[in-house]
């Protein structure tokens, strides 16, 4: 059993419900994030730029050029239409992850089918502007469409070998990093070893009766293509219960031989949340297992705390901040991420820092649990850089 403080306890405690459903919600789903026809209409246009600093081209990929890649997630219609975002991902960051389009349920809806087309996009734009691709993500219950669930477990593994082989050998040279299972652990993380154990009760686990499913797909991901690095990334490493669990996976796939490289850190915080938690996950993987690696896949910081019940049905959650976020979070957040970022350079198995989306109208937060004006990333509405990204790049910018 791990020993946690009683504030901490309170804190998990509050979150409980959100994990059960997973912190990235019954609002996960694998197409993107939308308003639908009952959500109230978008929020008003950018406001205008407010800020005399100048984020010259390369600065953020610049900063850390010596100690990590710095990667952002980017969709097919952004590239399409030359939306801002695109064009600050390719001036200030090194890797683009497709936000969606590598999901099962965008590449393949249904067997046997194989659409490609949006993934391509993606990835042959970030090529041309030399940028490495994360594949993300090979396994996601959230985007996993019904028929891989059919068949006894021998013709679901068979059926897994084939879409990892398929979607691998189309990207083979193009895509070097792949996140081959997302969010396989328990989220039923507050029994310690009175609970379910670390394996997370995903449709994936109940349809094969438990969960070599994951030695599945790394196995077939090694084999399609073995210079890929392969990962498992999963949400809420930040917390002690879950990173245990999830250590014990990793622990169990590298004692049956199974090819993992590295382990991803969604690292979706909160405005509270102290650095030093995230950065505790990551030592606890470079301390165990001499080898592996540590990414950061999904960085940003939710504005609101988000209680079970919203997560779960849309009610009893935090009105809509508006368009003008409180100073005191904008400092917070940067504050965080200005303790987070000093700690990740000083660790040399970070190889990869990826933040989910450049500006903040980009993040799925704004709609994920329900739709509210979220400021989650580095870059606001405008395209400006924030207190954060300003507190990241320059030790000397007052907070
Ligand atoms: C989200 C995307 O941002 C949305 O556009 C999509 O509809 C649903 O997925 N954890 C993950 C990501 O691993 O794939 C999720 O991305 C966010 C939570």
């Amino acid at each position: 059993m791990v020993d946690i403080t009683a504030r901490q306890r309170l804190k998990l405690l509050a979150g409980a419900a959100a994990l059960m459903t997973s912190a990235c919600g019954g609002a996960s789903r694998s197409a993107p994030v939308t308003p639908d026809a009952t959500t109230p209409p978008p929020p008003p246009p950018p406001p205008p730029p407010t800020s005399d600093f100048t984020l010259t081209d390369g600065l953020l990929r610049d900063t850390f050029r010596n100690n990590f890649s710095m990667g952002t997630a980017v969709t097919a219609e952004q590239i399409n239409s030359n939306d801002l975002s695109a064009r600050l991902a390719r001036e200030q960051f090194n890797v683009v992850t497709p936000e969606y389009e590598l999901k099962a349920d965008q590449i393949s809806p249904s067997e046997g089918v194989f659409n490609f087309g949006p993934a391509d996009r993606v990835v042959d734009w970030a090529l041309d502007n030399n940028m490495t691709v994360r594949g993300h993500a090979l396994l996601w219950h959230e985007a996993t469409p019904d028929y891989f669930y059919q068949g006894t477990p021998s013709q679901i593994r068979a059926r897994l070998e084939n879409y990892i082989t398929t979607v691998m050998r189309h990207f083979a040279g193009r895509i070097t990093v792949w996140d081959v299972v997302n969010e396989v652990t328990s989220v039923d993380i507050f029994n310690g070893d009175n609970g379910i154990g670390p394996d997370r009760r995903s449709r994936w686990f109940e349809a094969t009766g438990g969960a070599d499913y994951i030695d599945w797909a790394f196995l077939a991901a090694r084999a399609a293509d073995p210079s890929a690095q392969l990962f498992l990334s999963d949400y809420e490493t930040e917390n002690t219960f879950k990173m245990n669990w999830t250590m014990e996976i990793v622990r169990r796939l590298l004692q049956r031989g199974i090819p993992i490289d590295g382990v991803g850190h969604q690292f979706h915080l909160q405005l509270d949340t102290e650095a030093s938690t995230a950065l505790a996950a990551i030592d606890t993987v470079t301390n165990e297992f001499a080898g592996l690696v540590n990414h950061v896949t999904e960085l940003d910081v939710n504005f609101y705390q988000n209680s079970g019940e919203c997560w779960q049905s849309g009610t009893g959650c935090q009105p809509d901040i508006g368009p003008t976020p409180p100073p005191e979070s904008l400092a917070a957040q940067a504050r965080l991420l200005r303790d987070l970022f000093n700690g990740l350079v000083n660790r040399s198995t970070v190889e990869s820092v990826n933040v989910w989306g450049v500006r903040d109208n980009d993040s799925w937060l704004n709609f994920a649990p329900v739709t509210r004006t979220n400021y989650p990333l580095l870059l606001n509405r405008a395209g400006e850089a924030k207190p954060a990204l300003r507190a990241i790049i320059d030790q000397n910018y007052q907070i």
